[in-house]
Parts: structure tokens; C-alpha cells; sequence
């Protein structure tokens, strides 16, 4: 996409196993920006996992320090920043996203999520008796928050993470 200037960054919202990490880099390489991402940020800042933060720290320490990472990153050149699923339920986050990035919501329904996220051991909220339904609870508290996105890519039908972000270019 020659040509193609970005004005604002361009944030990625959504439910953890939207893609928001492979669609938001495919989406940076599409239109020749630089990527950046908030979870991967705060980890190389504490030179710890998010499982290890969250454990060590506790999950309010974690959110500080997304919310700090998101604001300095927000206020440097327009890049695409894929951000955890849980960044996007901040009104802090809200406002400064929606004051200085356009937020983009990729909306994976529920089944979808669960394939994605049930064989991986990442997630610490997942971390429960019973992770599905800790991942439903979640979808259903999150989703009035996500629908506050400027603008919402499907991922249905599923395609290739290349026409994923295809398809976020398309609507941008
Ligand atoms: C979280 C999602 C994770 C990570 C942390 C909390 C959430 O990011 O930030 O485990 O609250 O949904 P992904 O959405 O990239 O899995």
C-alpha cells in the first residue's frame, strides 16, 4: 500500500486469541509502519513474562504499568499497537487512546477464542478451575467495553492473518 500515511496510531482491541498481536504485525508490514506492543513492552521493561508479573506483582501492578506503556507509546510516531485484552476496559485507556490513536476492536466470537487460547498456558486470568467459563464470563463483561472501539473488524468468516489485516487496512 504505497503511499499510505498514518496519522494516528492505530491501537488493537479485543478478547485475548483475537489475533490482535498476528494481525496488528501483519498490519504494521502491510503498511510499511513500525509495530509496537504493550504486553511485550511491559515485559522487556520488567524482564518479566505477564504470567511472572502477575504472580510476583499482582494484577493491579500489571495494569499500572500497561496503562503508563500505553500513554508513552501513544504519544510517539503513528504506529500499529496491539495492546492485552484487558487494556481496552480502562476509561484512562479509553481516553487516551481515543484522544491521540484510533482503536480498531477485532471481534472473534467465543468459540473461535477458546480454540486459540485453551492449549496455551500465557494467560493468567485462564489460570482457573474452569478456564472456559472464566473465558465466557470475561467475553460477556468485555464486550459492551470493546463495542466503544472507533471501528470493528470480524474475524468471521476466518481468513489467512494476511487478509485479517487486509481487512483492518480496508476500513481504516
Ligand atoms: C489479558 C490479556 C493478555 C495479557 C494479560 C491480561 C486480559 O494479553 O495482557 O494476560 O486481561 O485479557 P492478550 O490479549 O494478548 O492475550
Amino acid at each position: 500500500t504505497a503511499g499510505f500515511m498514518l496519522k494516528k496510531t492505530v491501537v488493537m482491541v479485543g478478547m485475548m486469541g483475537a489475533g490482535k498481536t498476528a494481525v496488528g504485525r501483519a498490519l504494521a508490514q502491510l503498511l510499511r509502519v513500525p509495530f509496537l506492543d504493550s504486553d511485550q513492552e511491559i515485559e522487556a521493561a520488567a524482564n518479566m513474562t505477564v504470567p511472572e508479573i502477575f504472580a510476583r506483582d499482582g494484577e493491579p501492578f500489571f495494569r499500572a504499568r500497561e496503562t503508563e506503556v500505553i500513554s508513552r507509546l501513544l504519544g510517539g510516531c503513528p504506529c500499529i499497537l496491539s495492546t492485552g485484552g484487558g487494556a481496552f476496559l480502562s476509561p484512562v485507556n479509553q481516553a487516551n487512546i481515543s484522544h491521540s490513536g484510533v482503536a480498531v476492536w477485532l471481534d472473534a466470537d467465543l468459540e473461535l477464542l477458546w480454540t486459540r487460547v485453551r492449549h496455551r498456558d500465557t494467560r493468567p486470568l485462564l489460570r482457573t478451575a474452569d478456564p472456559k467459563k472464566t473465558l465466557t464470563d470475561l467475553y460477556a463483561a468485555r464486550v459492551p467495553e470493546y463495542s466503544k472501539a472507533d471501528l470493528r473488524v470480524p474475524c468471521a468468516p476466518p481468513v489467512a492473518i494476511e487478509k485479517m489485516a487486509q481487512r483492518v487496512a480496508d476500513v481504516l
